[in-house]
């Protein structure tokens, strides 16, 4: 059976002081209160995860990164590398998120490289996949979609496909308030289950968690989780305030 996942991705927000008293009461409330058959993700900036890990109880909650190197190590000034991840005691890396494309220019091919090191240290990849507002304008999302799945993960033989989660977020949703409608983000999960299935086979395609990203807040949660083929939420804003993300969390 595939996981039910609510996964936080804090971005570019709260000082290490700050994040760890975030966690605790993440923790907390997911301890007293949370679904319990909802695995719990807190992807925090690589400077807090460390600290992180030390404070949430690590049958509970896991934690990620947002982001990891390409290269396994060496002189690339500036970056962490899926071992230096690892040996904080995070368990995830979320890859290929819209804002890292967009600002950043990950492409495929760096994508692949990331993948390649995360699978490599047994760490969970979130994969991130989705359109902009243009194209989903003008109707060619699902060709797009596709094609970003296909020149990266589609590439990865199942044994470790069936170790990614994978996250539909379509960009004009994300920060805007504007969520995809339900049935637009189930169309989609079942769209991507469905090229899994054809590529793969169907038991690959059943076990594989796809999350939907962009604007899921404790109003949304429910109608989005009660899709078929939505497995849980990637969240942004709603994960900084720890009342609103244990919300998500119960709307299982
Ligand atoms: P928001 O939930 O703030 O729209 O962000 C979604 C997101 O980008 C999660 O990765």
């Amino acid at each position: 059976m595939r996981k039910k996942i609510v996964a936080g991705n804090w971005k570019c927000n709260t000082t290490v002081k700050e994040g760890v008293e975030l966690a605790k009461s993440v923790n907390e409330l997911v301890l007293t209160s949370g679904a319990k058959d909802v695995v719990v993700v807190l992807g925090a900036p690589f400077t807090h995860l460390t600290s992180i890990v030390e404070a949430v109880d690590a049958d509970r909650i896991d934690v990620s990164s947002q982001n990891c190197a390409a290269e396994p190590k060496g002189a690339f000034t500036g970056e962490v590398s899926a071992s230096m991840v690892k040996s904080t005691g995070a368990t995830y890396v979320i890859l290929g998120h819209s804002e890292r494309r967009e600002y950043y220019h990950e492409t495929s091919v760096t994508l692949n490289k990331k993948l390649t090191q995360v699978l490599e240290q047994g760490l969970t990849p979130i994969y991130c996949c989705g359109e902009a507002l243009a194209i989903r304008e003008a109707g060619t999302q699902n060709e797009y979609v596709k094609q970003q799945l296909d020149e990266t993960i589609f590439l990865l033989p199942s044994e470790q496909l069936l170790k990614l989660v994978i996250a539909y977020e379509p960009i004009w949703a994300i920060g805007t308030g504007v969520t995809a409608s339900t049935q637009q983000a189930q169309d989609m999960l079942s769209f991507i289950r469905g090229l899994i299935a054809n590529k793969y086979n169907k038991e690959v395609a059943e076990e594989i968690s796809i999350l939907y990203g962009g604007s899921c807040s404790p109003s949304n949660a429910k109608d989005l989780f009660s899709q078929p083929d939505i497995d849980g939420g990637l969240i942004g804003g709603a994960s900084l305030k720890a009342p609103d993300f244990l919300a998500i969390i119960n709307a299982y």
